[in-house]
């Protein structure tokens, strides 16, 4: 059955121009990495993207090995946009990666021709697509030349696979170096993916400028440090929680008394701004021009809802921007 959107749903939204180019995607886009896996409960998964879509959010970041089971988000992904949403496929700005371990042998990870191909191929399957909006390599290869990977994401712009392509996790002297490659061959960088938030600000060391200079735009993931940048670690440990899974991406030992206590006093400043720490994260990264998104994830249609309110009160003081600085400064002491 279709889904029938919200008629008022860009008005809800703020749209920014990705870079340079000609695209602009959402301030707030909604990651698949987590709670759309073969695990999860499908009609937890298909709330979250109605929410989604009925708020504006036209961006949709996935991965190859997106679940778990790996594989499994992009599937589920496709079942909802084919049965709920197909009539809205030209309005959707969908990514895929390929980069991280996915199948084995030697073809299954990193940046070669023949991985990548591959990789785009199976994911261009499992969510019953044409093409993908954007193809990032997921994380450098030490190994493949760096004129073979930009060749392999120039090569699927040119066979209509992908429309743009990023890259994500490269550190700012090798973003410079593939963002010159790509131009040369006519495929221009669109956009990076840098983990960047509140605790981990490694991006704004010379990467932000970088991008800014270059005229490629930023998608910021895990802006709320994967769920710590919230209130629900105040009081203990959730069991339903990222911490509690077994999976172990986001392990108790993260949650330092210094994390911990740097939490509370910015859940307090927050508070203070009349919003949550998640909208408070959120707010906060788009406050600089140079982000073009917020990549955030949700375990529920409630999380999303709170995420998307960081919107209404985007501006800070410099006296706030001092105090969360100092605030973050004391859990590197
Ligand atoms: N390029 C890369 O290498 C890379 C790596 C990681 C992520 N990403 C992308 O970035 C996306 C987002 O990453 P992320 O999931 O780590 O983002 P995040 O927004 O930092 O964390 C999302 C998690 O935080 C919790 N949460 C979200 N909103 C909340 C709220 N309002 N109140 C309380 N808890 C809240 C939920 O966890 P609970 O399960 O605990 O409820 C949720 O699953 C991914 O889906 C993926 O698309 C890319």
């Amino acid at each position: 059955m279709d889904h029938f959107p919200s008629s008022d749903r860009y008005e809800k939204m703020t749209y920014n121009r990705c870079g340079r180019s000609g695209i602009k995607l959402p301030a707030i886009s909604l990651g698949l990495w987590h709670n759309f896996g073969s695990v999860d409960i499908y009609d937890n998964s298909k709330a979250i993207l109605f929410e989604a879509f009925d708020n504006g959010i036209t961006h949709f970041d996935l991965a190859n090995n997106y679940g778990p089971a790996p594989g499994s988000a992009e599937e589920t992904f496709g079942k909802i946009l084919h049965k709920h949403l197909a009539n809205h496929r030209d309005e959707l700005v969908i990514s895929s990666k390929a980069g991280y371990y996915m199948w084995p042998g030697p073809y299954g990870e990193w940046g070669s021709k023949k991985s990548m191909m591959a990789s785009l191929h199976q994911s261009l399957k499992r969510m019953k697509l044409d093409y993908v909006d954007i193809f990032y390599h997921h994380r450098p290869d030490p190994e493949t030349p760096l004129e073979e990977t930009m060749a392999t994401l120039d090569l699927m712009v040119r066979q209509g696979k992908a429309l743009y392509v990023g890259l994500s996790n490269y550190p700012a002297d090798l973003t410079q170096r593939a963002e010159s490659m790509l131009r040369e061959m006519g495929t221009p960088c669109l956009i990076h993916q840098p983990r960047y938030n509140l605790f981990d600000r490694w991006a704004e060391t010379n990467l932000l400028n970088v991008l800014d200079k270059r005229g490629i735009g930023c998608i910021a993931y895990s802006p709320l440090a994967q769920g710590l940048l919230s209130n629900k670690y105040i009081t203990g440990i959730p069991e339903d929680s990222r911490m509690a899974k077994p999976h172990g991406f986001l392990q108790k030992k993260a949650l330092t008394p210094k994390k911990h206590q740097a939490i509370v006093k910015l859940n307090n400043l927050a508070k203070s701004r009349n919003q949550t720490l998640a909208q408070m994260a959120i707010a906060w990264l788009l406050r600089d021009k140079r982000i073009t998104s917020v990549l955030v994830g949700a375990s529920s249609v409630k999380q999303l809802r709170d995420n998307l309110r960081a919107l209404e009160n985007p501006s800070f003081s410099m006296d706030e921007l001092q105090r969360i600085d100092d605030i973050v400064g004391e859990t590197n002491r």
